[in-house]
């Protein structure tokens, strides 16, 4: 099987931007988790079904047809890239990944992308749900207000409404569903590498990885 390089850690800590450059040094794949609930938030936003309806989310996610090319997401044929990003799909992820049988369904798609010569994944379970046999986990992190700001910055870049106060509570608020929920919390895995990016950018924290997958 093709080694799987796992990064795995709470909001805004930098994963996809790292992920995706360490993808490139090696011209693996990369899985970007995290955009898979997003999209079900967003075709079950579309279709009028609520965030909490597990029965139903569960079943959109069997039938979700997901690409990724040129760095764009395609949902069903339809380009969603844009609709997926907002805070609005990220919180509707959080709150569509708690159900058990919204992580299940979304499972083997994952598994899916595991293709030569590799894989770089990003989210909150690639080393402990998806890859457990991933050649190198990583727990990416930052402090907290570290990453409100980092966030902030980024909807400030984007042209988007931004409240550093507010991020900072979201944040906390998704850290503790990431955390607390029953399937699949986000912990640190003793087998993981710590990169805490708190004053480290992006460079070095992909350095840290590319270095620690060569040994
Ligand atoms: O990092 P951020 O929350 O900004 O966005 P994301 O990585 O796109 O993930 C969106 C949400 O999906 C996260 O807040 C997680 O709650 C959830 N997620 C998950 O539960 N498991 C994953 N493997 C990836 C994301």
């Amino acid at each position: 099987l093709p080694p799987v390089i796992a990064i795995d850690g709470p909001s805004a800590s930098g994963k996809g931007s790292v992920a995706e450059r360490v993808a490139k040094q090696f011209d693996f794949h990369y899985l970007d988790s995290g955009a898979l609930y997003r999209l079900l938030a967003y075709a079950a936003h579309t279709q009028h079904v609520a965030w909490s309806d597990a029965t139903s989310l569960a079943a959109i996610a069997a039938g979700m047809d997901i690409r990724f090319a040129g760095g764009e997401v395609y949902l069903n044929g339809g380009q969603a890239s844009a609709q997926i990003r907002t805070e609005h799909m990220g919180k509707g992820a959080s709150e569509v990944a708690v159900h058990p049988q919204v992580r299940t369904a979304l499972l083997q798609t994952q598994r899916n992308f595991r293709q030569a010569p590799g894989l770089v994944g990003d989210g909150r379970d690639i080393g402990s749900v998806i890859f457990p046999d991933a050649v190198l986990k990583v727990f990416l992190t930052a402090a907290v207000e570290t990453r409100a700001q980092r966030r902030y910055e980024q909807l400030i870049a984007r042209g988007e409404f931004a409240d550093y106060n507010i991020i900072l509570e979201d944040l906390r608020q998704r850290d503790l569903r990431d955390s607390q929920r029953a399937s699949a919390p986000l912990k640190q895995l003793p087998d993981a590498i710590l990169v805490d990016t708190t004053h480290m950018n992006i460079t070095q924290a992909v350095d840290m990885i590319v270095t620690a997958f060569n040994k």
